[in-house]
Protein backbone atom coordinates (compact mmCIF):
# COMPACT_ATOMS: atom_id res chain seq x y z
CA UNK A 1 0.00 0.00 0.00
CA UNK A 2 1.40 3.33 -0.86
CA UNK A 3 0.02 6.57 0.43
CA UNK A 4 1.19 9.73 -1.15
CA UNK A 5 0.26 12.89 0.41
CA UNK A 6 0.99 16.50 -1.20
CA UNK A 7 3.34 19.10 0.05
CA UNK A 8 2.12 22.66 1.09
CA UNK A 9 3.79 25.61 1.11
CA UNK A 10 5.51 27.03 4.14
CA UNK A 11 2.57 28.31 6.74
CA UNK A 12 3.25 32.43 6.90
CA UNK A 13 2.63 31.69 10.80
CA UNK A 14 5.87 30.33 10.49
CA UNK A 15 4.80 26.88 11.67
CA UNK A 16 6.66 23.80 10.16
CA UNK A 17 6.70 23.25 6.32
CA UNK A 18 4.85 19.71 5.52
CA UNK A 19 6.94 17.74 3.59
CA UNK A 20 6.32 15.03 0.78
CA UNK A 21 5.83 11.52 2.67
CA UNK A 22 5.04 8.20 1.13
CA UNK A 23 4.57 5.26 3.18
CA UNK A 24 5.52 2.24 1.56
CA UNK A 25 4.62 -0.86 3.45
CA UNK A 26 7.07 -4.06 3.51
CA UNK A 27 5.98 -7.24 1.97
CA UNK A 28 6.47 -8.91 5.44
CA UNK A 29 4.06 -9.29 8.61
CA UNK A 30 4.86 -5.51 9.82
CA UNK A 31 6.70 -2.70 8.70
CA UNK A 32 6.71 0.15 6.40
CA UNK A 33 9.30 2.78 4.64
CA UNK A 34 8.67 6.34 5.66
CA UNK A 35 10.14 7.89 2.39
CA UNK A 36 10.74 11.85 1.58
CA UNK A 37 10.55 12.81 5.37
CA UNK A 38 14.04 14.61 6.77
CA UNK A 39 13.94 14.21 11.10
CA UNK A 40 16.47 16.88 10.44
CA UNK A 41 13.69 19.54 9.61
CA UNK A 42 10.88 20.54 12.47
CA UNK A 43 7.91 18.01 11.26
CA UNK A 44 4.55 20.02 11.03
CA UNK A 45 1.35 18.76 12.97
CA UNK A 46 -0.01 17.47 9.21
CA UNK A 47 3.15 15.48 8.79
CA UNK A 48 3.47 14.34 12.79
CA UNK A 49 -0.12 12.99 12.24
CA UNK A 50 0.94 10.68 9.39
CA UNK A 51 3.74 9.71 10.97
CA UNK A 52 1.55 8.53 14.33
CA UNK A 53 -0.96 7.09 12.21
CA UNK A 54 1.53 4.58 10.39
CA UNK A 55 3.17 3.81 13.23
CA UNK A 56 -0.44 2.23 14.40
CA UNK A 57 -0.80 1.04 11.25
CA UNK A 58 2.43 -1.14 10.72
CA UNK A 59 4.46 -0.84 14.15
CA UNK A 60 7.62 -0.44 12.63
CA UNK A 61 8.28 2.59 10.51
CA UNK A 62 12.13 2.84 8.73
CA UNK A 63 12.96 6.42 7.78
CA UNK A 64 16.30 5.96 5.63
CA UNK A 65 19.18 8.38 5.46
CA UNK A 66 19.01 10.37 8.17
CA UNK A 67 21.73 12.63 8.80
CA UNK A 68 20.50 13.96 12.37
CA UNK A 69 21.85 14.96 15.99
CA UNK A 70 21.35 13.05 18.96
CA UNK A 71 19.07 16.63 19.77
CA UNK A 72 17.10 16.35 16.75
CA UNK A 73 16.64 12.17 17.59
CA UNK A 74 15.76 13.75 21.09
CA UNK A 75 13.49 16.45 19.62
CA UNK A 76 11.25 13.65 17.35
CA UNK A 77 11.27 10.88 19.77
CA UNK A 78 9.57 13.53 22.39
CA UNK A 79 6.97 13.64 20.00
CA UNK A 80 5.35 10.85 20.79
CA UNK A 81 5.64 11.46 25.05
CA UNK A 82 8.37 11.83 27.74
CA UNK A 83 11.36 9.77 27.16
CA UNK A 84 12.61 7.26 29.71
CA UNK A 85 16.19 6.79 31.00
CA UNK A 86 17.62 3.18 30.60
CA UNK A 87 18.25 1.51 34.37
CA UNK A 88 22.05 1.40 33.03
CA UNK A 89 22.68 5.48 33.05
CA UNK A 90 26.42 4.54 32.42
CA UNK A 91 25.66 3.83 28.71
CA UNK A 92 23.65 7.02 28.22
CA UNK A 93 25.58 9.60 25.69
CA UNK A 94 27.38 12.37 27.56
CA UNK A 95 25.52 15.41 27.97
CA UNK A 96 21.89 12.88 26.11
CA UNK A 97 21.08 10.97 29.44
CA UNK A 98 17.67 10.11 27.28
CA UNK A 99 20.08 8.22 24.51
CA UNK A 100 21.23 5.16 25.59
CA UNK A 101 24.28 4.06 23.48
CA UNK A 102 23.97 0.04 21.93
CA UNK A 103 27.33 -0.91 20.52
CA UNK A 104 30.05 -3.43 20.81
CA UNK A 105 32.55 -1.11 20.60
CA UNK A 106 35.54 -1.68 23.63
CA UNK A 107 37.48 1.73 23.64
CA UNK A 108 40.51 1.90 26.23
CA UNK A 109 39.30 -1.25 27.71
CA UNK A 110 36.31 0.25 28.33
CA UNK A 111 32.67 -0.97 26.68
CA UNK A 112 31.00 1.96 24.83
CA UNK A 113 27.41 1.21 25.17
CA UNK A 114 25.38 -1.80 25.73
CA UNK A 115 26.50 -4.46 23.51
CA UNK A 116 23.98 -7.55 24.23
CA UNK A 117 21.06 -5.32 24.27
CA UNK A 118 18.43 -7.75 22.38
CA UNK A 119 20.17 -10.80 22.42
CA UNK A 120 16.82 -12.42 23.67
CA UNK A 121 13.39 -11.69 22.45
CA UNK A 122 11.75 -8.60 24.25
CA UNK A 123 9.69 -5.67 24.33
CA UNK A 124 11.20 -2.70 25.69
CA UNK A 125 11.05 -1.75 29.55
CA UNK A 126 8.53 -4.44 30.08
CA UNK A 127 10.02 -4.69 33.70
CA UNK A 128 8.57 -1.10 34.24
CA UNK A 129 4.99 0.21 35.70
CA UNK A 130 4.89 2.10 32.37
CA UNK A 131 6.96 0.35 29.75
CA UNK A 132 7.41 1.55 26.58
CA UNK A 133 5.42 3.30 24.18
CA UNK A 134 7.69 3.08 20.94
CA UNK A 135 11.82 3.18 20.66
CA UNK A 136 13.89 4.94 18.44
CA UNK A 137 17.36 3.06 16.93
CA UNK A 138 19.69 4.88 14.47
CA UNK A 139 22.90 3.58 12.88
CA UNK A 140 26.07 5.18 13.78
CA UNK A 141 28.28 2.41 12.69
CA UNK A 142 27.34 -0.64 11.23
CA UNK A 143 29.03 -3.95 11.07
CA UNK A 144 29.60 -5.36 6.88
CA UNK A 145 28.55 -8.38 8.21
CA UNK A 146 25.40 -9.67 10.94
CA UNK A 147 23.73 -7.06 13.10
CA UNK A 148 20.64 -7.11 11.94
CA UNK A 149 17.44 -6.68 14.20
CA UNK A 150 14.28 -8.92 13.72
CA UNK A 151 10.53 -7.61 15.13
CA UNK A 152 7.93 -10.12 15.71
CA UNK A 153 3.89 -9.28 15.08
CA UNK A 154 2.32 -9.57 18.17
CA UNK A 155 -1.09 -8.95 17.40
CA UNK A 156 -1.00 -11.58 14.82
CA UNK A 157 0.58 -14.08 17.46
CA UNK A 158 -2.51 -12.85 19.47
CA UNK A 159 -5.15 -13.44 16.59
CA UNK A 160 -3.11 -16.84 15.55
CA UNK A 161 -2.94 -18.29 18.95
CA UNK A 162 -4.25 -21.78 19.74
CA UNK A 163 -7.60 -22.04 21.55
CA UNK A 164 -6.07 -23.99 24.33
CA UNK A 165 -3.33 -21.68 24.90
CA UNK A 166 -6.30 -18.77 24.62
CA UNK A 167 -8.00 -20.52 27.42
CA UNK A 168 -4.95 -20.95 29.53
CA UNK A 169 -4.13 -17.30 29.72
CA UNK A 170 -7.94 -15.65 29.69
CA UNK A 171 -7.36 -13.38 32.42
CA UNK A 172 -3.91 -13.75 33.63
CA UNK A 173 -1.27 -11.80 34.71
CA UNK A 174 2.57 -12.46 34.55
CA UNK A 175 5.48 -11.04 36.26
CA UNK A 176 8.09 -9.18 34.32
CA UNK A 177 11.62 -8.29 35.55
CA UNK A 178 14.90 -6.71 34.84
CA UNK A 179 16.63 -9.05 36.77
CA UNK A 180 15.37 -12.13 34.87
CA UNK A 181 18.42 -12.97 32.52
CA UNK A 182 20.94 -10.61 34.02
CA UNK A 183 23.34 -13.26 35.94
CA UNK A 184 23.53 -14.81 32.51
CA UNK A 185 23.97 -12.21 30.66
CA UNK A 186 26.83 -10.88 32.76
CA UNK A 187 28.58 -14.61 32.14
CA UNK A 188 28.46 -13.95 28.95
CA UNK A 189 29.35 -10.66 28.45
CA UNK A 190 31.93 -10.09 31.11
CA UNK A 191 31.95 -6.42 30.79
CA UNK A 192 28.39 -6.01 31.80
CA UNK A 193 28.06 -3.63 35.15
CA UNK A 194 27.01 -5.02 38.39
CA UNK A 195 24.08 -2.99 39.43
CA UNK A 196 24.14 -0.84 42.29
CA UNK A 197 21.63 -0.93 44.92
CA UNK A 198 19.98 1.94 43.53
CA UNK A 199 19.53 0.79 40.55
CA UNK A 200 18.54 -2.75 41.43
CA UNK A 201 15.45 -0.51 43.08
CA UNK A 202 14.38 1.09 40.57
CA UNK A 203 13.95 -2.37 38.93
CA UNK A 204 11.57 -3.85 41.30
CA UNK A 205 9.38 -6.69 39.59
CA UNK A 206 5.90 -5.56 37.85
CA UNK A 207 3.21 -7.44 37.07
CA UNK A 208 1.33 -7.21 33.69
CA UNK A 209 -1.66 -8.99 31.60
CA UNK A 210 -0.90 -11.53 29.83
CA UNK A 211 -2.83 -10.40 26.18
CA UNK A 212 -3.00 -6.18 26.67
CA UNK A 213 -5.23 -4.01 24.88
CA UNK A 214 -3.10 -1.34 22.37
CA UNK A 215 -4.65 1.61 24.18
CA UNK A 216 -4.86 3.95 20.93
CA UNK A 217 -5.98 0.97 18.49
CA UNK A 218 -8.07 -1.45 20.95
CA UNK A 219 -6.27 -4.40 19.38
CA UNK A 220 -5.00 -7.23 21.55
CA UNK A 221 -1.66 -8.41 21.41
CA UNK A 222 0.75 -11.17 23.35
CA UNK A 223 2.78 -9.38 25.88
CA UNK A 224 5.35 -11.90 27.96
CA UNK A 225 8.29 -12.36 26.64
CA UNK A 226 11.69 -14.46 26.55
CA UNK A 227 14.21 -11.78 28.18
CA UNK A 228 11.93 -10.51 31.09
CA UNK A 229 8.98 -12.66 31.67
CA UNK A 230 9.37 -14.76 34.57
CA UNK A 231 6.22 -16.26 36.10
CA UNK A 232 2.78 -16.39 35.25
CA UNK A 233 0.82 -15.29 38.28
CA UNK A 234 -1.49 -18.40 40.35
CA UNK A 235 0.32 -20.97 38.82
CA UNK A 236 2.33 -23.84 39.87
CA UNK A 237 6.19 -23.36 38.84
CA UNK A 238 5.99 -26.12 35.87
CA UNK A 239 2.59 -25.42 34.54
CA UNK A 240 3.83 -21.57 34.36
CA UNK A 241 7.63 -22.31 32.95
CA UNK A 242 5.42 -24.57 30.50
CA UNK A 243 2.87 -22.40 29.61
CA UNK A 244 5.77 -19.59 28.97
CA UNK A 245 7.78 -21.86 26.94
CA UNK A 246 4.62 -22.29 24.37
CA UNK A 247 3.63 -18.66 24.44
CA UNK A 248 7.12 -17.49 24.00
CA UNK A 249 7.90 -20.55 21.03
CA UNK A 250 4.45 -19.75 19.23
CA UNK A 251 4.91 -15.45 19.66
CA UNK A 252 8.67 -15.68 17.43
CA UNK A 253 7.22 -17.58 14.61
CA UNK A 254 8.36 -16.76 11.25
CA UNK A 255 5.08 -15.85 9.74
CA UNK A 256 5.40 -12.92 12.26
CA UNK A 257 8.66 -11.77 11.45
CA UNK A 258 10.27 -8.65 9.72
CA UNK A 259 13.99 -9.09 9.69
CA UNK A 260 15.70 -5.29 9.54
CA UNK A 261 18.71 -5.22 7.88
CA UNK A 262 20.19 -2.28 8.50
CA UNK A 263 21.74 0.92 6.20
CA UNK A 264 23.79 3.54 7.00
CA UNK A 265 21.87 6.31 9.06
CA UNK A 266 19.09 4.65 8.82
CA UNK A 267 16.24 5.37 11.88
CA UNK A 268 14.12 2.99 13.02
CA UNK A 269 10.90 3.73 15.14
CA UNK A 270 9.23 0.62 16.84
CA UNK A 271 5.42 -0.17 18.58
CA UNK A 272 6.45 -1.90 22.07
CA UNK A 273 2.71 -2.28 22.44
CA UNK A 274 2.41 -4.29 19.17
CA UNK A 275 6.07 -6.32 18.74
CA UNK A 276 8.62 -7.75 20.46
CA UNK A 277 12.70 -7.16 18.92
CA UNK A 278 15.30 -9.25 18.85
CA UNK A 279 19.27 -8.33 17.93
CA UNK A 280 20.34 -11.20 15.44
CA UNK A 281 24.32 -10.68 17.07
CA UNK A 282 27.21 -8.90 15.72
CA UNK A 283 30.38 -11.05 14.88
CA UNK A 284 33.16 -10.27 17.25
CA UNK A 285 35.05 -8.23 15.33
CA UNK A 286 32.82 -6.02 13.42
CA UNK A 287 31.99 -2.68 15.15
CA UNK A 288 28.33 -1.88 15.36
CA UNK A 289 26.93 1.46 17.21
CA UNK A 290 23.74 2.81 17.44
CA UNK A 291 21.73 5.41 19.30
CA UNK A 292 18.29 4.37 21.28
CA UNK A 293 15.95 6.67 22.68
CA UNK A 294 12.15 5.02 24.34
CA UNK A 295 9.25 7.11 25.03
CA UNK A 296 7.14 6.19 28.04
CA UNK A 297 3.49 4.44 27.50
CA UNK A 298 0.89 3.76 29.57
CA UNK A 299 0.04 0.91 32.31
CA UNK A 300 -0.54 -1.88 29.83
CA UNK A 301 -3.99 -3.44 30.22
C1 LIG B 1 17.45 -3.19 21.50
O1 LIG B 1 17.01 -4.21 22.02
O2 LIG B 1 16.94 -2.09 21.72
C2 LIG B 1 18.63 -3.25 20.55
C3 LIG B 1 18.30 -3.95 19.29
C4 LIG B 1 19.48 -4.06 18.39
O3 LIG B 1 20.60 -3.73 18.79
O4 LIG B 1 19.32 -4.49 17.24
Amino acid sequence: MTIQTAPASLAASGEAADQSIEIRQFDAPLGAEVIGLDLSKPLSNADFARIHRAHLDHHVLVFRDQRITPDEQVAFSKRFGPLQIHVLHQFGLAGHPEVLIVSNIVENGKPIGLGDAGHFWHSDLSYKEKPSLGSLLHAQELPALGGDTLFANQHLAWDALPAHLRDAIEGRAAEHTYLAKYAELQQRSPWRPNLSAEQIAQVKPVTHPIVRTHPETGRRALFVSEHFTTRVIGLPEDESRALLAELFAHSTQPEFIYRHQWRERDMVFWDNRSVMHLAAGTPDDQRRKLYRTTIEGDAPF
